[in-house]
């Protein structure tokens, strides 16, 4: 089938998108607001960027009801600091807890039982039973769209410490099978990245 998103409504798109581009890796992004309240919610429109500076970018859509901005977003305009948790199958449940839409004076760690753990560069704390959490600041906020639901926006972080569990860790490297990253795939579904595999690459062609 063909399908023009000029001739249908954005929940429809979404559905096709979100069904389409899988399986999505998760960030729990924590925040602070201005006023000292955290803030915790999962984002799986996730993904790195680069390394030099090691970048990082995941996209806050508006509420898709109303169109306002989420919590996250607007702590990070005011605030420019996050930290990214990695979220381990392990704490999925925990972390589907801190997607319920909450009034701002909300703390989700207290409505999740997940527990933070001061950041060591940034205001905003780590999730303590992530096994790996990423200190961010602020590098650009990207709008997309107008002011309405279904539009969003992009927002750039720069990594300026990571907090890896030794557990994971081995010679510079991240082992899967102890980190088992949750991935997000359409509706309420998830997917474990036990069941990895390598099909070799071959960077330069001979010459
Ligand atoms: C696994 C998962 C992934 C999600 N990914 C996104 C996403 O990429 N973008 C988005 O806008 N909302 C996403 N959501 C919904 C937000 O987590 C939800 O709207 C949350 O209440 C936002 O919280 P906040 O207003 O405190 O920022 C996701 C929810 C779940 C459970």
């Amino acid at each position: 089938m063909i399908y023009d998103p000029a001739e249908h409504p954005f929940s429809e798109t979404h559905k096709l998108m979100i069904g389409s581009i899988v399986p999505r890796p998760i960030a729990l992004v924590s925040t602070t607001s201005n006023n000292g309240i955290n803030n915790l919610a999962p984002f799986s429109y996730f993904n790195g960027v680069c390394s030099r500076p090691p970048t990082i970018m995941f996209a806050p859509a508006r509420r898709s009801w109303d169109g306002k901005e989420k919590d996250t977003l607007i702590n990070i305009r005011d605030t420019k600091e996050f930290s990214i948790n990695i979220v381990s199958e392990d704490i999925g449940e925990k972390m589907v807890k801190c997607s319920t839409d909450y009034e701002k004076e909300i703390d989700e760690y207290s409505e999740s039982g997940l527990s933070p753990l001061p950041s060591k560069k940034i205001k905003p704390p780590i999730v303590s039973e992530s096994k790996i959490s990423l200190e961010c600041i602020l590098n650009q906020i990207v709008q997309i769209g107008k002011d309405d639901a279904g539009s969003g926006f992009i927002v750039i972080g720069t990594i300026i410490l990571f907090h890896i569990d030794d557990e994971v860790y081995d010679n510079g490297r991240i082992i899967l099978d102890k980190l088992q990253p949750l991935g997000r795939v359409a509706g309420n579904g998830y997917v474990r990245s036990t069941n990895a595999f390598d099909i070799i690459r071959t960077i330069k062609p001979d010459v």
